[in-house]
């Protein structure tokens, strides 16, 4: 980015103060439209201005297994002057101290498939749009349209999802605040896995303990909205995750149901299909599978590191087995005081993994953990009971 796109980017922007247990502190907005929240009458809480769309969500997610997973919604606030109409939500960083904030933004699109049919009706050529394309990417218009210096609303909008990892894995980052106070929405065209996983380090860098509750978090979260009749009925579009962390906590939120909308009765979604104009398809599952799946490539590269770090001390002198037998040496006999055991065997379900498949040469029980808690029994819901998440960190 130009010096002045940067400078801009870390210059901080705080909507309001909030206090919360006598503690004042700026409240963060990463994404969204400024101007959208403001603080709530009672501690621990914000204003969102109202959307329907989005309270009818809301209240359907209060009766819904995914509540644990949302902000409490406590109905609806006038503003003072009576001009405007807010949602009270719980505020999800009053719990945490000089919180770390990422907001991705999950599904392969982000707009809902009426407003592609309604761009379809009259498609003029735009533009602005042109111009808003050629500057991320001069190669991105054809020779017609570099010709006519135009492009069509719906063509930008299907172009706009293929910058970033939208399209490609389900979802995208829209946002992140570190814990030096610096904030970055300059993720318009992070798009390949391994920028990803460069921003994820980055934004868990100096809080170890962040990564496997995330992964842990999102794992339950997969697996409730299995059981969930609020998915099962809903085209999640344009909705995100909240990544919340500090020294001590970290959790993880669906927030933005404000382009939420119901299912057509005689439609049934799979959330994980590709999407085809008319299916409604909204790719949330393929975006969850990949968020876990990167968060833990991220965590098990971290665990390897420290593994390594630590083996100089661990090697006799006429040791010529190398690395690998180090650390099979110390997944067997669990020296390691720093890493603990829990971390070790459970962060990830690939089976070609090294420190996954230390204590376990034949692969056999190299599964991710919802699998082996949900199975394939799917009436039986004991493996979820024991997943029952909370909504507080
Ligand atoms: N309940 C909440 N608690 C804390 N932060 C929130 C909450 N809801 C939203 N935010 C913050 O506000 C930003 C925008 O919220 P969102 O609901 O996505 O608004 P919009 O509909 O304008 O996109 C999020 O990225 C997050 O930083
Ligand atoms: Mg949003």
């Amino acid at each position: 980015p130009s010096g002045w796109r940067k400078l801009r980017n870390i210059v901080q922007w705080t909507p309001f103060f909030q206090t919360y247990k006598k503690q004042r502190y700026p409240w963060v907005q990463l994404a969204g439209h400024q101007g959208n929240f403001k603080a709530g009458p009672d501690q621990g809480t914000v204003l969102k201005k109202l959307c329907p769309k989005e309270e009818k969500c809301f209240k359907v997610l209060m009766k819904d297994v995914l509540r644990p997973y949302v902000p409490e919604y406590k109905g609806q606030v006038n503003s003072e002057d009576g001009e405007s109409t807010y949602i009270q939500l719980q505020d999800l960083l009053s719990d945490f101290y000089q919180p770390c904030v990422m907001d991705c933004k999950i599904g392969v699109r982000t707009y809902l498939e009426e407003e592609l049919s309604k761009a379809k009706e009259k498609p003029k050529l735009r533009k602005d749009m042109y111009e808003k394309m050629i500057q991320i990417d001069q190669n991105a218009p054809t020779e017609e349209e570099h010709r006519a210096k135009g492009v069509t609303k719906p063509r930008y909008m299907v172009w706009r999802e293929t910058i970033s990892s939208t399209s490609t894995l389900g979802f995208r980052i829209e946002g992140i605040k570190k814990s030096d106070g610096t904030s970055s929405k300059d993720f318009k065209t992070t798009k390949s896995r391994d920028q990803i996983c460069e921003a994820f380090r980055e934004f868990t860098d100096g809080f170890p303990h962040a990564m496997p509750k995330y992964i842990q978090r999102l794992k339950a979260i997969r697996a409730t909205l299995e059981y969930s009749e609020f998915f099962k009925s809903h085209e999640v579009i344009g909705s995100s995750l909240l990544f919340v962390h500090d020294r001590h906590k970290a959790s993880v939120w669906l927030i933005d149901f404000a382009k939420t909308v119901a299912l057509p009765e005689t439609v049934a979604i799979t959330h994980d299909s590709k999407w085809k104009v008319g299916n409604h398809e909204d790719g949330y599952l393929i975006g969850i599978n990949n968020l876990i799946d990167i968060f833990s490539e991220v965590h098990d590269r971290q665990t390897v590191q420290t593994l390594t770090e630590r083996i100089p001390r661990l090697s006799l002198p006429d040791d010529s087995n190398g690395i690998d037998e180090d650390l099979e040496r110390l997944g067997r006999c669990n020296l390691n005081d720093e890493i603990s055991p829990t971390t070790l065997p459970t962060v990830s379900g690939r089976c070609g993994d090294k420190i996954n498949c230390v204590n376990n040469n034949n692969n056999y029980d190299c599964k991710p953990d919802d699998q082996k808690l949900v199975g394939s029994n799917t009436s039986d819901s004991t493996g979820l009971r024991d997943f029952v998440g909370s909504n507080s960190a």
